[in-house]
């Protein structure tokens, strides 16, 4: 068995899905099912009986201690975060319970449950932590990608507890030897997006005749990644990456926010077309975020050349696919809607709009 923590979130369930669609091994899903994890993500794998789910607390130990007791897992997959950079501005407390916290908690647990397995399973024990490139802070326009070796330099509260995750696993390995690896990915895009994000909420506002909001300028640059490419690339480095070591993934797939809302609305002009004009009509410029790092941009080359890693969808293809899925599952959407996600939009939005 595998666990995976945060597996109903995003990147997690995706994972788990095209976990199990290639291989029989069991994975336990761990996640505290905040407003961000969606179990209805995978309901496709209801009565699969390699699948099972257990609402926690990745902080709570003696729950964590109970389930490495009773399931004996070959290795932790660590996705579960408070992950939204907006929302750290607004509480940074709840970002450094999870993601500082409860990576320790998460991180000593298994280290007792480890220093106890007989040699072999030790030795092929691994942690995989799932971290991000914002860890390393922000780029000028001519500046080269991030690579394993860029300092740290995080700006958000959010990625300041990232890297305060990244230094504990390190530290873990270093200290008292845990096989440990982690990823560093650029911004994921795909199939069960939580639309608080650019691009699932640009999106459905557009097909709800809403603001598209671009704060400030629109000309930051992010580094998109198709999510079941991230999948693959855990799945590599999972399998064969060297413990203790880190590897950055991303699809040199530069673009500016600008662009990449401009080229939704084209992407709907075309599949469903509005009554009158272009979604474009919709695009607003708001208030920038506080402390917005510039320009992130992934260097994968050490991926590529030691795991054979590379990405199976461009930009093109996965944004195409991506909005496709948005229009194909108006229940997710709907079931998505209800609950705390209006009131968080009126809390981030409210009153900010430039014009
Ligand atoms: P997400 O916010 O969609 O999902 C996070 C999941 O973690 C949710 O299911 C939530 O319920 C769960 N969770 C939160 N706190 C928990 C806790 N204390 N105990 C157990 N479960 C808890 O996030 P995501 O976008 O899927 O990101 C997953 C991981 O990948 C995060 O660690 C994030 O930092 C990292 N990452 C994300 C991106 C991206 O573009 N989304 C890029 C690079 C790295
Ligand atoms: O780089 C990896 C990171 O990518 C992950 O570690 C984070 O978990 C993930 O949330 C994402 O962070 P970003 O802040 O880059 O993603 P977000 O979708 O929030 O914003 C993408 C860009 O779009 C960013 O420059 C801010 C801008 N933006 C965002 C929103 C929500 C807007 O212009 N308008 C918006 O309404």
């Amino acid at each position: 068995m595998i666990f995976v923590t945060g597996g109903a979130g995003f990147i997690g369930s995706n994972f788990i899905l095209d976990y199990l669609a290639r291989s029989d091994e069991h994975v336990l899903n761990i996640d505290k099912l905040t407003y961000a994890g969606n179990p209805y993500n995978l309901s496709s794998l209801d009565g699969d009986a390699r699948y099972h789910f257990v609402q926690a607390d990745i902080a709570d130990r003696a729950t964590i201690d109970a389930l490495f007791e009773q399931h004996q897992p070959r290795a932790i997959l660590h996705f579960a975060a408070e992950s939204h950079v907006d929302r750290s501005i607004h509480s940074p407390g709840e970002f450094i319970q999870t993601n500082v916290n409860g990576t320790f908690t998460l991180l000593e647990a298994t280290r007792v449950y480890w220093s106890g397995l007989p040699a072999g399973a030790k030795e092929e024990f691994r942690f995989l932590h799932v971290s991000t490139d914002e860890v390393y802070g922000t780029l000028g326009p001519g500046d080269a990608p991030f690579s394993e070796t860029t300092p740290y330099a995080p700006n958000s509260p959010y990625s300041a507890s990232k890297a305060a995750s990244d230094h504990l696993v390190r530290a873990y390995h270093h200290t008292y030897g845990l096989p440990t690896l982690t990823t560093n990915c650029s911004n994921n895009y795909g199939p069960y997006h939580f639309p608080e994000k650019l691009i699932p909420l640009v999106i459905l506002n557009a097909l709800d005749g809403k603001l598209l909001p671009i704060y400030g300028d629109g000309q930051q640059v992010r580094d998109w990644l198709f999510v079941s490419d991230h999948c693959t690339a855990i799945r590599e480095v999972l399998a064969r990456g060297i413990p203790g070591e880190t590897y950055n993934v991303g699809g040199w797939n530069e673009k500016t926010n600008l662009d990449v809302v401009q080229t939704l609305c084209d992407i709907l002009d075309e599949l469903q077309p509005k009554a009158a004009g272009s979604y474009r009509d919709q695009i607003t410029f708001v208030q920038d975020r506080p402390g917005h790092d510039r320009r992130y941009a992934i260097d994968a080359r050490k991926l590529e050349r030691e795991l054979s890693w590379k990405p199976g969808e461009t930009f093109e293809t996965g944004i195409a696919k991506t909005v496709r899925w948005y229009l194909d599952n108006p229940q997710w959407v709907a079931n998505v809607r209800s609950g705390g996600y209006l009131k968080w939009l009126e809390l981030q939005y409210g009153g900010k709009e430039k014009s």
